[in-house]
């Protein structure tokens, strides 16, 4: 059967890195708070010449190069953003242009937080029904230019950023030491929208809009909604949290992410962190997670490597993937 094996991986921030102190000049918070509350220290700030797209394309180039393949070989790109440069054209297609590519398809996934995950699973579907032979999934955000800077509760909390990963179908035998995406599942529950969103948009406000969020309803329902899609992958593959070599969570924050693998008797060694360096990135965080713990040496082929996210909507899931 086909399996869609990740063979690259890339990482692209804007060049400014803005630490909790130098927030702490514009904004009545303080260094303590924040990493006591979030673990988050830095977070990268683009600056207006950096744009989702441009952070994207650059993470997109960094892959391609890393699986060794050209833009020529790539079927499908698949942008998971909240902040595309434009209402449309789609990120995905102006990254599509940025890298040379006439052929194939591109569009952008919307799933906030999540978008990764979907993306993946999407790309996964295009591959196992023999759609695409190689697809660029890439997550990019500049979440900086959606946050109300005089909104202390939120603005401290997010972060710009983008990663990407080329995914390839290749023969497997349908078994779960097969390399590849071995499951995934995806949820979203429209109930929760108005406890993280956007005040604005085209057809409402014909504005972009500032980030508002209900933090601690947000706190109370994430990690159950991550345990839940996770126990289903679980459940799926016969596999459980001792088999999993590597955790890569959406860096939303650092209580959610051990209280979450606390839960599911995941060890702290086993788990990727990086929401202290990059803050929330939204739909980048976990490939750039991604990328750290492949240039750090840590995640290897062959390795099991599990995936979450929880984010606006509320939407959710889980992508359990062999290295
Ligand atoms: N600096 C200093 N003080 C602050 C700040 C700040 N940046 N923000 C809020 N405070 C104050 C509040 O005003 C309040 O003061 P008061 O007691 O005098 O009224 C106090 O800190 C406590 O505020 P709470 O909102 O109750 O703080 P809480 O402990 O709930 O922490 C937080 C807030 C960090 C947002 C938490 O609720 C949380 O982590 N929620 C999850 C949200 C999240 O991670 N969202 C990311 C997007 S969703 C996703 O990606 C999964």
């Amino acid at each position: 059967m086909k399996r869609s094996v990740i063979i690259g991986s890339g990482a692209a921030l804007p060049r400014n890195a803005v630490s909790n102190d130098e927030l702490a000049k514009r904004v009545d918070t303080s260094d303590e708070w924040i990493r006591q509350r979030t673990g988050i220290e830095q977070r990268y700030i683009a600056d207006a010449d950096e744009t989702t797209a441009s952070l994207g394309e650059a993470a997109a180039r960094k892959a391609l190069a890393d699986a060794d393949v050209s833009i020529e070989d790539i079927d499908l790109i698949i942008c998971a953003t909240s902040t595309p440069d434009n209402t449309f054209p789609a990120t995905a297609v102006n990254i599509q242009h940025r890298l040379g590519m006439t052929h194939g398809a591109a569009f952008d996934m919307q799933a906030v937080c999540s978008g990764f995950v979907f993306a993946v699973t999407t790309a996964n579907t295009y591959i196992m029904s023999g759609q695409a032979d190689r697809v660029l999934v890439i997550g990019a955000e500049t979440f900086s230019r959606i946050l109300d800077w005089e909104d202390r509760t939120t603005c401290v909390l997010f972060g710009d950023g983008a990663g990407a990963v080329v995914l390839e179908a290749q023969e497997g035998v349908g078994l779960s030491n097969d390399r590849g995406v071995l499951t995934s599942h995806l949820r979203s529950d429209g109930s929760h929208r108005d406890k993280l969103y956007v005040d604005g948009g085209p057809s409402t406000t014909a504005t972009v809009g500032h980030l508002r969020m209900q933090g601690r309803e947000v706190f109370k329902h994430a990690v159950a909604m991550i345990t839940d899609v996770i126990e289903d992958a679980f459940a799926a593959t016969g596999l459980s949290a001792d088999d999993i070599d590597w955790f890569i969570p959406h860096q939303a924050n650092r209580r959610i992410i051990d209280a979450s693998a606390k839960k599911l008797n995941i060890a702290p060694e086993k788990v990727v962190i990086t929401v202290s360096q990059h803050g929330n990135t939204s739909a980048a965080s976990i490939p750039l997670a991604i990328d750290s713990a492949r240039h750090d040496g840590r995640l290897k082929k062959g390795d099991l490597v599990l995936l979450e996210a929880m984010g606006g909507g509320f939407t959710w899931g889980s992508v359990l993937v062999r290295w």
